[in-house]
């Protein structure tokens, strides 16, 4: 059966102060939709899945979590007591279903992007289930999401398309000839100029098994160490079990971790995602999201949406506090008010968000 799982970490440096280590990125609703990421990524999934849906998550984020998700079993909710990036937590993930039942198909995906329409979404993913069923003499595949690229973005793991794989039920399955993730900027220049190439939209569907042969051939001690702790998982002994293990286990990405040397053993593919994707990178990209609903060019977020007032002005404001904000006269502006910290920048700069928050971070 088919298994969702959704890794919600990381910080979301470049959407700082909204996103922050407290209240990271897939936590915050960035389309003014009234869904979080989070939560619109689990009803995406839903009907793929049914109750079959597993988060992993910071123990700090529990509360949160649970606030914006009240209906998942304790069972399903799989906390980390520190980060160690996605390739833990997708792996655990993957060990503890392996436990459960070996034969499970899992699919994972990032809890912080923004996917419309649901329908085009959820049918590329059941063309990723029936491409990554093993078969006869076949462990399966481990299949991605293409998304086609728009620019040489250095940010993306990069898909490179081969040959169409017969699969029936899944017409738009590919073999992936290479995957790169995040070439410098010299080679995504090349990628985009060849062609041939598509954006890793963040989504691995895979048998658990064969999930967790490529860790074991890659990060051999990553795997014994999430194989261990997925054993005591059910036990009393999971709390000790994880405490001695976790803190030490490496820390990787499941792109470095599984995808490169799988897609160089010949067990990945690809399904093209011909539905609007968008992993809201920086501030310039929720003016993106929201400009076509904006009346003035103006799009605010948050609670304080009332009390913007705008003349002549275009932007993006963020807000969760009580005060009035008026813009006159300025363009491509971005103001992000939060209690205790205020961004004032441009669109255009919206990039350097990230910088000048880890050089606040080394000036303490
Ligand atoms: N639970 C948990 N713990 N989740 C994590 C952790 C962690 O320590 N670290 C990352 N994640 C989750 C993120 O919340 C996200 O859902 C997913 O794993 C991917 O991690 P990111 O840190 O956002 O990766 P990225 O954006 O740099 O790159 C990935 O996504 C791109 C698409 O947005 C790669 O898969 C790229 O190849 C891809 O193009
Ligand atoms: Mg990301």
């Amino acid at each position: 059966s088919f298994h969702a799982v959704i890794p919600a970490g990381g910080v979301g440096t470049r959407l700082w102060p909204l996103s922050r280590a407290g209240a990271p990125k897939f936590l915050h609703d960035l389309t003014g939709s009234g869904s979080t990421l989070l939560r619109a990524t689990y009803d995406r999934l839903e009907p793929l899945a049914h109750d079959r849906m597993m988060v992993v998550t910071g123990v700090a984020h529990k509360e949160a979590v649970c606030g914006q998700l009240p209906e998942i079993p304790d069972s399903e909710l799989v906390l980390e007591s520190e980060p160690k990036d996605s390739a833990a937590a997708i792996g655990l993930a993957a060990a503890i279903l392996f436990e459960r039942d070996p034969s499970i198909i899992m699919g994972s995906f990032a809890a912080d992007h923004v996917i419309s329409p649901d329908g085009v979404f959820q049918a590329a993913v059941r063309e990723a289930i029936l491409t990554a069923a093993p078969g006869e003499g076949s462990d399966g595949k481990i299949v991605t999401i293409g998304i086609a690229p728009t620019h040489a973005s250095t940010g993306f793991g990069y898909i490179r398309t081969g040959d169409p794989l017969a699969v029936a039920g899944a017409p738009h399955a590919y073999a992936v000839a290479e995957f790169v993730e995040k070439p410098d900027q010299q080679t995504a220049d090349r990628y985009l100029a060849e062609g041939g190439y598509s954006w890793n939209a963040g989504m691995f569907v895979a048998p658990v098994s064969l999930m967790l042969k490529h860790l074991a051939a890659n990060e051999p001690e990553l795997h014994a160490g999430l194989t261990e702790i997925a054993q005591a998982w059910d036990t009393p002994q999971r709390a000790e079990v994880t405490g001695r293990i976790w803190p030490n286990l490496p820390k990787i990405a499941i792109d470095y971790a599984v995808a490169e040397p799988a897609a160089a053993a010949g067990d990945v593919a690809v399904i093209p995602g011909e539905f609007r994707w968008d992993d809201v990178g920086d501030f310039a990209a929720i003016g993106r999201l929201n400009s076509a609903k904006d009346t003035d060019n103006v799009t605010v977020l948050g609670e304080g949406a009332r009390r913007v007032f705008t003349e002549d002005a275009s932007g993006v404001v963020v807000t969760d506090t009580k005060r009035v904000i008026a813009l006159i006269g300025i363009d491509d502006v971005v103001i992000v008010d939060t209690p205790d910290a205020l961004l004032v920048t441009t669109t255009a700069h919206a990039q350097r968000v990230k910088a000048a928050v880890e050089s606040l971070k080394a000036s303490g």
